[in-house]
């Protein structure tokens, strides 16, 4: 160590947690976007099991999105036309019998959310030709749904220009 004085030892030393309480801190606001973006739901939903294996159409249990503005996700009632028979004894499929034994409904953690001055709609876009994949990307290869596209204004304004769709303020905000 000789050549180096003292301050400059303990600088480094300083420096050196510097670095890593700014590399724990970045790793944990990545997980804290990942858990919101991904959000842990009350029961284990699982769209790779019912859109690969049980082979089911979007627009089976998102009914609404070819048709208002909500997409909407299916009632536990949907889930019975299957679930009355389909998985028995599997924990998490019990969870959702119990829903529907006690008629509550299952609180979903949403995952896309536009805030309240935002205005959109699923079924001018259905119409347009888009799958839905362009916006949520691949869902029926994620066990658990995360948000994969911005989906904020630059990212709907880009998008609108280039498809000559309407820019005008009002189009999107109240
Ligand atoms: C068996 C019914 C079912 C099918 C089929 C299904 N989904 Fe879902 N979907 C759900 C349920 C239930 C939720 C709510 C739980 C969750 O987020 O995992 C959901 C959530 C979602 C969400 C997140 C909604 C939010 O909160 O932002 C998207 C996006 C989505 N589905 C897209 C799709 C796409 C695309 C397909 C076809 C590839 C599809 N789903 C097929 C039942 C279904
Ligand atoms: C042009 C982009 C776009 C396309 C295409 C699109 N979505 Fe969405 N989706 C969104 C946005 C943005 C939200 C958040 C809406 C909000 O919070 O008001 C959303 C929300 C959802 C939700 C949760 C809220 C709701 O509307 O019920 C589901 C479920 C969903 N989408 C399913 C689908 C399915 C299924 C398709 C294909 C049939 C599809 N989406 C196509 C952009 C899109
Ligand atoms: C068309 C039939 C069908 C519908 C409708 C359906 N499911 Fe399923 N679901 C299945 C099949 C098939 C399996 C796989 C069963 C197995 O592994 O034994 C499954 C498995 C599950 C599982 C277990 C997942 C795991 O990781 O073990 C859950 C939870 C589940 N479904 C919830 C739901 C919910 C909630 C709904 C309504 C939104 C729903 N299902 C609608 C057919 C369906
Ligand atoms: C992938 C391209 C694309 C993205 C991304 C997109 N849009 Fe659109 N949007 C379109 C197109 C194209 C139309 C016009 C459809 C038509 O001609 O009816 C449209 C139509 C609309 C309409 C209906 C307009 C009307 O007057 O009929 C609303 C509202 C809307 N978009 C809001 C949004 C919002 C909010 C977002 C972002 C969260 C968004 N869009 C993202 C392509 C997109
Ligand atoms: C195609 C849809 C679309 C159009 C057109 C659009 N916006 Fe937005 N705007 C959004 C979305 C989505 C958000 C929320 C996400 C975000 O903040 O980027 C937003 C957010 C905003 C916000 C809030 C920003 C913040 O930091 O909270 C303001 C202000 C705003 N827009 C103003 C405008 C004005 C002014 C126009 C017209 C020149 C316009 N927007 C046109 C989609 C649109």
């Amino acid at each position: 160590m000789r050549g180096l004085s003292v301050p400059v030892i303990i600088a480094v030393v300083i420096l050196g947690l510097l670095a890593a309480v700014v590399v724990v801190g970045a790793r944990q606001v990545a997980a804290q976007v990942e858990r919101a973006r991904a959000p842990e739901q009350p029961i284990r939903f699982d769209h790779v099991i019912h859109v690969r294996l049980a082979q089911l159409d979007c627009l089976f249990c998102h009914r609404n999105a070819d048709k208002g503005d909500a997409a909407t996700v299916p009632s536990v009632q949907q889930c019975m036309f299957c679930h009355v028979v389909v998985g028995r004894g599997n924990p998490e499929v019990e969870k959702v019998r119990a829903k529907w034994d006690a008629q509550e409904p299952i609180d979903w953690i949403r995952v896309h959310r536009m805030p309240d001055h935002v205005h959109f709609a699923h079924a001018p876009h259905i119409r347009a030709g888009f799958d839905c994949a362009t916006c949520h990307g691949d869902v029926a290869s994620m066990p658990r749904v995360q948000q994969v596209r911005a989906l904020n204004m630059g990212d709907c304004v880009n998008c609108h220009r280039e498809n000559n769709a309407p820019t005008d303020c009002a189009t999107c905000h109240y």
